[in-house]
């Protein structure tokens, strides 16, 4: 090889380099992987009396939480994991306690699958419920992955490369 051929050689080599190592570390968010994004700010008590009101009024035959359902169901209910993120106490405790849920939030299933009323639970279990289920949250991190997610459904590009 002539100098001037190595120099070219050796800066085309350099380019690569370069332009392989941007990619690497530009789109590559902080990684989670492993990690659960799902937590709770519930005392332990809360958390006791609130499992065995999700455990006696199996609310687990439709939902899923912590991972954890029925596989003996299949209705396609939303996941309740870190639920609080997106509800607060009060609109919990008046969706638990509407005559009709539907009202409040719309159903596009089977009857059978809906979400039942628990207008009829003593208001103290109400309570608890909505509590509970305030308490559920999801970590930050978790949400821009699942919007950068959403984001590139969306337009087939991810948004970290604009
Ligand atoms: C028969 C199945 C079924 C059972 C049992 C059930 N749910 Fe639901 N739930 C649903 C469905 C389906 C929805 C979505 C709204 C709809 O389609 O009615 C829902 C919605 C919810 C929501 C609102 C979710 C959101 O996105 O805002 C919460 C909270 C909830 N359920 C909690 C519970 C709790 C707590 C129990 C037990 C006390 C329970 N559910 C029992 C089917 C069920």
């Amino acid at each position: 090889m002539k100098k001037g051929e190595k120099i070219i050689a050796v800066l085309i080599a350099l380019l690569v380099v370069v332009a392989v190592g941007r990619e690497i570390f530009r789109s590559k968010p902080v990684d989670h992987a492993g990690e659960i994004p799902f937590y709770t700010t519930a005392s332990d008590e809360l958390k006791l009396r609130a499992s065995e009101l999700y455990k006696d009024l199996k609310c687990r035959d439709c939902h899923r939480l912590w991972g954890v359902n029925n596989i003996m169901q299949f209705v396609p209910a939303p996941s309740l994991d870190g639920i609080g993120s997106l509800r607060d106490e009060e609109w919990l405790y008046t969706y638990f306690s509407a005559e009709n849920p539907q009202a409040l939030l719309k159903s596009r299933l089977k009857p059978e699958y809906r979400m039942p009323s628990y207008a009829n639970l003593p208001e103290e279990d109400r309570r608890t419920l909505a509590k509970y289920f305030a308490s559920l949250k999801v970590k930050d991190w978790y949400l821009d992955e699942v919007k950068r997610m959403e984001q590139e459904k969306l337009t087939g590009k991810s948004s970290s490369h604009e």
